[in-house]
């Protein structure tokens, strides 16, 4: 048996395997990104997904000749090489017969006979109707291949092919790639430590509204709580991501909830902790909110005067959830932006935050040169109420999230 390791070949094997849905298009962005970004990519659609995008476009896009079938380049043996020798298989779009046949081990295919060959991590990115999705036959199949160890992205809500809206939507492309790229940066690890947990993320800035148009806000981009989402799923947790005014694209498998304010943040994270084992405040909620809110829009005063805006406070989310846990043993974990001052460091800050605020972990940003904010990158110590340290240095916000869900993993409840 041939058995794939990304260290024989320079470039990632990737296989990318396309079923018969309308969503079948989509799967061209996710070929560009994976091609774009060095890897070698097979594409193995079904006779289905050949009537939606036809073969030129795959081999074009692919520098390689597609088949659907076993019996091109027989000599080569494809029906057992191309799994064989593949470093992460992802299914995208995977409709509900693609699913049944994968889950029952059929291989009446090219792409079918590649998913039993394959020892690699596989995805399957699913999109079909509500319905399709919800039938016990589907979710049997998902149940069975999840045991089986294969990743299975929850599909998003949103628009469907016809005028209808509901769940089965195939994540964006860039999001799915996310996620096929984390899995193959921990080596192709399928190492599911948050299987069968719940987590929470916040991420974003409120909003505190003065009037129907006007708002105090800041200027947190939502990235890092993003790519903690994302990397929660990719190790096995069901994520909800409480999303305050962020722009970015839903993380491919996770629940959102959009929130505005400060209060709304409250509620939904709280809501969602109740079932959680990990809650990670990673939202910039706001100090103060504006005391009144006026209903109709503020007018300019005819004597030239400004409004005089007085504030109020808003609670403490993290604290709140340190004090008052929402579900027994649940991690607690914040972030904080300190500098040093004549009255202590970077850490000495830190460590009198994580008392106060009474969270399990914190997680500290130095942010003395003014950086952080909607940045790429990140660089930041952990540090747990037992006082210990972690350093993580300057690299990807994904990376970061990796060392916090680390840090999280062996203080989670056991069950
Ligand atoms: N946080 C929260 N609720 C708030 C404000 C902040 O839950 N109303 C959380 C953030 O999500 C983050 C952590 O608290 O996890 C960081 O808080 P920070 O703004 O640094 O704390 P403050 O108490 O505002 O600290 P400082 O007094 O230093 O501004």
């Amino acid at each position: 048996m041939t058995t794939s390791s990304t260290s024989q070949h320079s470039r990632p094997r990737v296989v990318l395997g396309v079923s018969g849905g309308i969503a079948a298009y989509k799967a061209c962005e996710l070929l560009r990104r994976f091609t774009e970004s060095g890897h070698d990519v097979t594409v193995v659609p079904t006779a289905a997904a050949l009537e939606f995008v036809g073969a030129p476009t795959w081999a074009a896009l692919s520098g390689k000749s597609v088949s659907a079938n076993v019996w091109q380049d027989v000599e080569t043996v494809p029906h057992v090489r191309i799994g064989q020798t593949a470093d992460l298989v992802v299914v995208a779009p995977a409709t509900a017969d693609l699913l049944a046949k994968a889950a029952h081990g059929l291989a009446d295919d090219l792409l079918t006979n590649t998913l039993l060959t394959a020892r690699c991590p596989v995805v399957f990115a699913p999109a079909m109707h509500t319905e399709m999705w919800e039938h016990p036959a589907t979710q049997a199949n998902v149940a069975t291949l999840r045991e089986r160890g294969a990743l299975v992205i929850e599909p998003a809500e949103g628009r469907l092919t016809g005028a209808d809206t509901g769940k089965g939507r195939l994540p964006e492309a860039a999001e799915i790639f996310a996620f096929a790229t984390d899995l193959l940066a921990r080596g192709g690890a399928r190492e599911q430590d948050l299987a069968g947990r719940h987590v929470v993320v916040s991420a974003g800035g409120t909003r505190e509204y003065l009037d129907p148009v006007r708002f105090l806000g800041n200027r947190s981009s939502g990235l890092q709580g993003y790519a903690l989402a994302r990397t929660a799923v990719a190790r096995g947790a069901e994520v909800t991501l409480v999303a305050a005014n962020v722009t970015l694209a839903d993380p491919a498998g996770v629940k959102v909830v959009k929130v505005e304010t400060t209060a709304q943040l409250q509620e939904q994270v709280l809501a969602a902790s109740r079932s959680a084992d990990a809650v990670v405040m990673a939202a910039a909620p706001a100090d103060f909110r504006p005391a009144t809110f006026t209903d109709a829009k503020i007018k300019k005063a005819e004597d030239g005067s400004a409004p005089e805006i007085r504030l109020t406070q808003n609670p403490d989310i993290l604290a709140g959830l340190a004090a008052d846990r929402p579900s027994p043993g649940i991690v607690v974990v914040g972030f904080a932006a300190e500098t040093g001052d004549e009255n202590g460091s970077v850490m000495d800050h830190a460590r009198a935050k994580l008392a106060r605020k009474g969270c399990d972990l914190l997680v500290v940003n130095d942010v003395g040169g003014g950086k952080v904010f909607g940045a790429e990158d990140n660089e930041a110590v952990v540090l747990g109420a037992d006082g210990s340290t972690t350093s993580v240095p300057r690299g990807s916000k994904s990376a970061l999230a990796q060392v916090i869900w680390d840090r999280v993993t062996p203080l989670l409840p056991t069950r």
